[in-house]
């Protein structure tokens, strides 16, 4: 039995690519993928998935606002994607009296879905590998500056060269580190309308709490349209535009999905990192991790305490708590789960391997024999100054509200002297109409300034390397104490901390409001630490980086080389990828076994009266009890509300179709389970799980708990398990 498995495993990393992992370039499938998903159960062919000469799979899908996932699914333009992905969509529509978020939101009829100006739904018309043109001329003895500027002239001239119709679009990007490029022609429609959306308590139930969390219950989804023009062509907004005539759209499955069925993730994952030496992935877990992590954990601590106390404070800090608190939770998923499978050894493993190929390929190891060595010397180089730049930007960018604002003045500020007095008054029209509206309606200067004390504490005991500490000159130059009273002079001094006095300032003529800001001690005291952090650590940063980055394009050249039989898929960079595995449960620790599908039931059971995370809505309660569930439930007679798969997927991938053997729609992916997450580095098919809601359970809710039955007639509904 050992030796078995021995072997197995040894025979996976030999392979590299376990069952499910990989984000597959939709024009490739054909020669690397498609007798392996075949073998896995699917009945599609490649050309069914991917075409440019008749209408697939990929005409269903767009890029929703350049940040999520959404899919057709009606011959009438209706657009499919997470409840979390519209939420500032329905945000932007609610008010006091029309809560949306809390109401949930259902148009009774076209006239009445709502434009929201700014979002796009863009489709991929066609993807080519434009490597040799675009590496025209680009030798391995080039120095950066000059393969860069060879690149960049090969794109402007691919550019040139192609014609596009309005609203379309060609992005040359780097793939495989730089290898290869590929270019992506896309169409985008800029008129896309709200159509539906459940109540918070069904589109987020569970909130932070379950949040990456497996077993879940979020029925996350909301419903758009994309609107066109009368030829069907993209049109920004006009109330003539008409529901857009798609060249495919998903039919969607009511047969559900069983344990081992074979599942496909169409959409669009944002960043990756699957090459990575050893070096770097202890760096990640030892080093900037914890860092974060650590950071986070005090920023969230003070503000749970105080929302807790305080309701007001609950409503303005909950979609702020939620943002910190997402990545936190991950990045504590992503390094346990290196842990537990052994990332680093695995990646060791896989570079004594390479070293051995190296060893007996003379040509091979003149070419790439240093890298290992140069990789781990530069990440020993890199690291003080990447511990530093986590502390910046956790810091200074994010966790330190007043500091992001005071970031803001310094900018308007540059503005004015860089640009002059209209490009000022432009761009401070801008930064209140986009943030300072928003951010004045929930802050608390008290709750910020306690965060200050805190991390700005972390900060200074952190400055390393014997840089200059700005937080400490500051407290001798003001004779402060300690950092609570640094906090407290900074907060008292500032104009910053309310909307009454920084627009008060921004009211005067441009000269004066700029001799003010500049005057603000909170500007003075940003301003410094940003110069410092420039021209101490981010400037050494990205220099070290550089070379990590040239490194890394011929560690992925010298990896392809060295196992030439080996499948590779490219990082994901936000462009449109497949991913397939299967429907499957995993054990995540000792005795735990999940099984991969929840149902209504698990939502009745975790319902807590008025709580803000787990209050189940009464009407759902009550077509529970009268299991008032339509067509919607499987053979056993349960509504299945989510469920777990193999496929490898990320940040991006939010809002992404999970489509059964023949294409159609069985789910939508919003989530991973967490102790899976470091699958951005690291995929073990053991633990990583993408999390789906089962369409059935979206249908449930739109047609029994909303009665929008007049959506569901738009679809397409078929059995496939039936015939
Ligand atoms: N974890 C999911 C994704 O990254 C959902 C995030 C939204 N929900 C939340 N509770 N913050 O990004
Ligand atoms: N919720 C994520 C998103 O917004 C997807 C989860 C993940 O990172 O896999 O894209």
């Amino acid at each position: 039995m050992k030796k078995v498995l021995v072997l197995l495993i040894s025979v996976s990393i030999a392979t590299m690519s376990f069952a499910g992992e990989g984000m597959w370039l939709p024009i490739f499938l054909k020669s690397l993928n498609e007798t392996e998903m075949q073998n896995m159960g699917m009945r599609m062919s490649a050309e069914d998935i991917y075409s440019v000469n008749k209408g697939s799979l990929k005409d269903a899908i767009v890029h929703f606002g350049g940040f999520c996932t959404a899919e057709v699914i009606s011959s009438q333009g209706l657009l499919l994607t997470n409840h979390h992905c519209g939420y500032s969509a329905i945000q932007s529509h609610t008010s006091l009296e029309k809560n949306y978020i809390r109401d949930g939101f259902w148009a009774a009829s076209h006239k009445h879905e709502l434009s929201n100006p700014g979002l796009f739904a863009k489709f991929i018309v066609r993807i080519d590998d434009v490597s040799e043109q675009i590496l025209a001329g680009v030798t391995e003895e080039m120095d950066e500056a000059t393969r860069q500027s060879t690149i960049d002239k090969n794109i402007k001239s691919l550019r040139e060269a192609t014609t596009l119709k309005k609203f379309e679009e060609i992005e040359v990007r780097p793939f495989f580190k730089g290898n290869q490029y590929f270019s992506i022609t896309t169409i985008t429609y800029p008129d896309v309308r709200l159509v539906g959306a459940p109540p918070e308590m069904i589109g987020k139930f569970g909130s932070d709490t379950d949040n990456w969390v497996w077993p879940r219950h979020t029925g996350d989804f909301a419903i758009f349209r994309i609107y066109a023009n009368e030829n069907n062509e993209p049109a920004e907004y006009s109330e003539n535009n008409v529901p857009f005539k798609p060249k495919h759209h998903l039919p969607i499955s009511l047969d559900g999905v069983e344990q081992d069925d074979f599942t496909l993730v169409f959409g669009f994952p944002g960043r990756t990192n699957s090459y990575l030496p050893s070096y770097a992935i202890s760096q990640i877990v030892d080093v900037l991790n914890p860092a974060k992590i650590g950071i986070r954990d005090q920023a969230l601590k003070i503000v749970d305490a105080e929302m807790r106390r305080d309701p007001q404070v609950k409503i303005q800090y909950a979609s702020k708590f939620a943002r910190i608190a997402n990545y936190w939770k991950k990045w504590i998923g992503e390094s346990q789960g290196i842990k537990v499978t052994d990332g680093i050894g695995r990646k060791q493993k896989l570079e004594a391997k390479f070293k051995k190929v190296l060893s007996k390929k003379k040509n091979l190891h003149k070419k790439y024999g240093s890298l290992l060595d140069e990789f781990e010397a530069l990440y020993k180089e890199l690291e003080p100054y990447a511990l530093m730049k986590g502390h910046y930007d956790e810091i200074v960018g994010r966790n330190i509200e007043i500091m992001r604002a005071a970031n803001y003045m310094r900018r308007l500020a540059d503005r004015y002297e860089n640009n002059g007095a209209a490009a000022y008054g432009k761009y401070k029209n801008i930064l209140i109409s986009r943030f300072f509206d928003d951010f004045y309606k929930n802050y608390r200067p008290e709750i910020d300034q306690k965060v200050f004390a805190t991390l700005m504490k972390t900060y200074s005991e952190n400055a390393q390397m014997g840089i200059a500490d700005p937080v400490k000159k500051l407290m001798l130059t003001l004779g402060t104490k300690d950092y609570k009273e640094l906090a407290s002079h900074l907060y008292t001094k500032t104009k910053f901390t309310t909307k009454e006095a920084l627009y008060s300032v921004l009211e005067k003529a441009p000269e004066e409001a700029v001799k003010i800001l500049r005057a603000d001690p909170l500007f003075i005291f940003t301003d410094e630490l940003a110069q410092q952090y420039n021209t101490q650590i981010a400037n050494q940063y990205s220099e070290i980086q550089a070379k990590i980055n040239k490194n890394q394009r011929l560690y992925m050249k010298a990896l392809m080389e060295a196992f030439p039989k080996q499948r590779f898929y490219p990082d994901a960079n936000s462009t449109l990828r497949v991913t397939y595995g299967k429907v499957d449960g995993y054990a995540p620790r000792d005795a735990v076994q999940y099984t991969p599908v929840t149902y209504l039931e698990g939502i009745i059971e975790k319902h807590v009266e008025d709580d803000y995370e787990f209050h189940v809505p009464e009407r759902l309660r009550k077509l529970y009890e009268l299991k008032d569930y339509g067509q919607y439930a499987d053979k056993t007679g349960k509504v299945p509300v989510c469920f777990i798969g193999t496929n490898h997927t990320t940040g991006g991938n939010s809002g992404s179709p999970a489509v059964d053997a023949y294409g159609n729609l069985i789910g939508l992916n919003f989530d991973r389970a967490w102790e899976g997450t470091m699958s951005d580095y690291n995929y073990d098919a053991s633990i990583c799980r993408n999390i789906m809601v089962d369409v059935r359970y979206i249908l449930f809710v739109i047609d029994k708990y909303a009665g929008a039955r007049h959506l569901i007639d738009e679809m397409t509904l078929v059995h496939p398990k039936e015939e």
